[in-house]
């Protein structure tokens, strides 16, 4: 998920850490990121997901949106232009085979420019085959100054989500809560969108695309996510990986439309909880079973984080900058990663690999390991 649309750390299983992280052949230096990172979890866990509720990191500047009054008394609307585009949109976006197309969400400070959306796209320019996949992106904005420049920048790409009940009229901030709102928002209009019969990729947007992550999915499941943290080997396993719902495939078909329905009432079970930590509830649910869907999970090799402690770059398709708090920070790493594939991939340095997002670590509270001295 857009997880804060800066921190992406949610149910967090700390048994699964150590483990992982305490496995008997690590080398020292592993064994030190290790432990700086078992810290790092526990510090994250306490002041990320208890404060999760909190957070809605968008900045005071944040523009008001006017909600036309109409359209507070209409839950699902759609500016009603984008409503005549949509389909439009997304004829025109979806990949000429299948009816496929890759969604992302954007706020006002993410639209800036030099900022989120400018790293994203420029990572689809730079990358290993993945420029091809520009032309099938669709932006979903979440007020009209991310419309504005959205627009100015993918014309024809662009959807204004309004969200029913979320007050952008004054000179409030953000509400706690409004933002959970829009994540439901975006979760109710991705599940249309399967109605509608588009396949559709979601990917946040503090992503980086190095590669075409499409054929690392495995065709005919119906719904392929990344994994939140950590993958435990085995693609099929629901009980011991949880989905990041940052990165997910679903294909269109009455199971997924299902599963969205499901999903989207889900959240009233388990009230102020983001969509993503609701998935991770109702994963095991026996109505998913039920309903036979197919959950895959994808490695965290192929579509990765920050939150790992190192990244093979010589596969790496997709890298999620979250585990960061702080949108200069994410901005900042997130190019220093472009930085790093430039030399590896364009100027051909095949010895480089990705530093360390250090703005990130320390904004979550982690501090480098002390050198080892060596004696003698
Ligand atoms: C964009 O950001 C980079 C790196 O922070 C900086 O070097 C550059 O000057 C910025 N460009 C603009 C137009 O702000
Ligand atoms: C880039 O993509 C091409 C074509 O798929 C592949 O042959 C090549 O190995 C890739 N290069 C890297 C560095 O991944
Ligand atoms: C993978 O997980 C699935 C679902 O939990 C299970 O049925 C299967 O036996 C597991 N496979 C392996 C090789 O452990």
């Amino acid at each position: 998920m857009m997880a804060s649309f800066n921190v992406t750390i949610n149910s967090l299983n700390l048994q699964q850490v150590k483990e992982m992280l305490w496995q008997p052949q690590a080398k020292w230096r592993e064994f030190k990121w290790a432990v700086s990172l078992l810290l790092l979890t526990v510090l994250l866990y306490v002041v990320v997901y208890h404060s999760a509720s909190l957070v809605p990191n968008f900045p005071a500047s944040v523009a008001p949106v006017v909600a036309e009054k109409q359209e507070i008394n209409n839950i699902d609307s759609i500016e009603s232009e984008d409503m005549i585009n949509l389909e439009g949109i997304l004829k025109e976006a979806s990949m000429k085979d299948k009816k496929t197309v890759i969604m992302t969400l954007m706020n006002q400070a993410w639209a800036e420019p030099n900022s989120t959306f400018d790293v994203f796209l420029e990572s689809f320019r730079i990358g290993n085959g993945t420029s091809k996949l520009l032309p099938h992106i669709v932006v979903m904005c979440l007020d009209d100054k991310a419309y504005s420049r959205c627009l100015d920048v993918l014309p024809r790409r662009c959807i204004l989500l309004r969200t029913a009940g979320v007050d952008f009229s004054g000179e409030n901030r953000y509400m706690v809560g409004d933002y959970v709102k829009m994540m439901w928002r975006r979760i109710k209009f991705l599940g249309s969108l399967l109605k509608l019969g588009y396949n559709f990729l979601f990917t946040d947007m503090d992503t980086i695309w190095l590669r075409d992550p499409f054929p690392r999915l495995v065709a005919d499941v119906d719904f392929q996510a990344a994994c939140n943290l950590f993958f435990n080997g085995n693609f099929s396993d629901r009980q011991h990986n949880e989905v990041n719902g940052g990165f997910k495939f679903v294909t269109a078909n009455h199971r997924t439309i299902k599963l969205y329905k499901y999903w989207y009432k889900s959240r009233l079970r388990f009230p102020g909880k983001h969509d993503q930590d609701v998935l991770n509830y109702i994963r095991s649910d026996q109505y998913i079973n039920k309903i036979g869907l197919d959950m895959r999970f994808i490695d965290t090799v192929d579509v990765g984080s920050f939150c790992q402690p190192n990244w093979d770059i010589t596969k790496v398709s997709v890298l999620h900058g979250n585990c960061c708090i702080g949108q200069s920070n994410k901005v900042k790493d997130l190019r220093q990663f472009l930085e790093d594939w430039t030399i590896f991939f364009c100027n051909g340095n095949r010895e480089r690999s990705f530093r360390q997002p250090m703005n990130c670590r320390r904004s979550v509270g982690w501090r480098p390991p002390r050198k080892h001295k060596r004696r003698g």
